[in-house]
């Protein structure tokens, strides 16, 4: 090894002596002590989400060992109390000669072997949704009804791996619920064409329709 190589190795290691573990502020010796450093500054913050999503009312939910927020939905369905109407057993309001009081609601979820209006509604008691068995669920709860046949769905949606976070990833942990995305009556989601980008012209199977 010729001299110059000595020196550098040696003004190397003189450099990575003296200077390696003096920091400034925001400065680490490792990757490792930087996210030790700074999640602890995360821990402290009073960083939150809830700046996001306060123009809408949620309410608390806790689903096993999670426990977080999910929008408040009886104040947003139009025809809600349902009662100012079903006062009466549902034969004596329905009537031959008048036009069906739902009819922009038709069923297209599971076939009519496996569900009806009664699967979840209950004749009843209308201001509440019912189980398969006859427990009362409170409409902010309809995520209940959905479990008890999408089981796998409702699991990732309890963990936060199906659906959608509103706000930030900061606490608190606010979530839509099933039905912010999927229509009770109609819950199966239309596929759509992905947007393009670029201005090749190719055969366009929409051609000539509203986009
Ligand atoms: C403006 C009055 C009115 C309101 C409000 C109303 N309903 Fe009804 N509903 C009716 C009438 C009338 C019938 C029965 C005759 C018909 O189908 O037109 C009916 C029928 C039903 C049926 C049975 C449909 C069938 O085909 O068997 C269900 C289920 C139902 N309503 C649910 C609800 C729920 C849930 C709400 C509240 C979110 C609600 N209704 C609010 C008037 C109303
Ligand atoms: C799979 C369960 C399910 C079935 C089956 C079902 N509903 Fe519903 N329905 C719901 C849930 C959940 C809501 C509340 C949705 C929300 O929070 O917006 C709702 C809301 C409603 C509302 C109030 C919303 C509005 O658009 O006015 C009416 C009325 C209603 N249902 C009538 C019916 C009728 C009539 C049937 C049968 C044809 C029926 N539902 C079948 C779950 C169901
Ligand atoms: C009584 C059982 C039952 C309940 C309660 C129920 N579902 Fe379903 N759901 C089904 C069945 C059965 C199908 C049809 C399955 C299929 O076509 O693969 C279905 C289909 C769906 C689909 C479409 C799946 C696809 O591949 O297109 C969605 C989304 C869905 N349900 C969401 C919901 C939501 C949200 C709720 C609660 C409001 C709910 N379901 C309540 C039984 C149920
Ligand atoms: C933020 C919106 C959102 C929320 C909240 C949400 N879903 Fe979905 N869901 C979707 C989308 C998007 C798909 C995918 C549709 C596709 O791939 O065609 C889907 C698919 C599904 C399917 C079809 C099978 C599958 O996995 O692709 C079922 C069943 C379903 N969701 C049930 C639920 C239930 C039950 C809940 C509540 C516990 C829920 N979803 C909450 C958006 C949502």
């Amino acid at each position: 090894m010729n001299r110059k190589n000595d020196i550098y190795i040696l003004a190397c290691l003189f450099v990575s002596v003296f200077f390696s573990c003096k920091h400034g502020e925001g400065e680490y010796h490792s990757l490792h002590d930087k996210i030790q450093a700074e999640s602890k500054i995360h821990q402290d913050s009073t960083l939150s989400s809830e700046a996001f999503f306060n123009h809408i009312k949620t309410i608390e939910i806790t689903e096993g060992e999670h426990t977080f927020l999910i929008p408040e939905r009886k104040s947003q369905i139009k025809s809600f109390a349902c009662i100012e109407c079903h006062t009466e057993p549902l034969d004596k309001l329905k009537s031959k000669d008048i036009k069906k009081a739902h009819w922009d609601i038709t069923l297209s979820h599971a076939n009519s072997n496996t569900m009806n209006c009664a699967t979840c509604h209950n004749a009843n008691d209308m201001n509440n949704l019912n189980t398969l068995t006859g427990i009362q669920v409170d409409f902010n709860s309809s995520y209940k009804l959905c479990a008890q046949c999408h089981s796998s769905q409702f699991e990732d949606w309890k963990g936060g791996a199906h659906g959608k976070r509103i706000g930030g990833w900061a606490p608190p942990r606010a979530s839509f619920t099933c039905v912010n995305c999927h229509n009770p009556h109609s819950p199966s989601i239309e596929s759509r064409w992905p947007s393009r980008f670029n201005t090749e012209q190719i055969d366009d199977p929409h051609e000539g329709l509203e986009h």
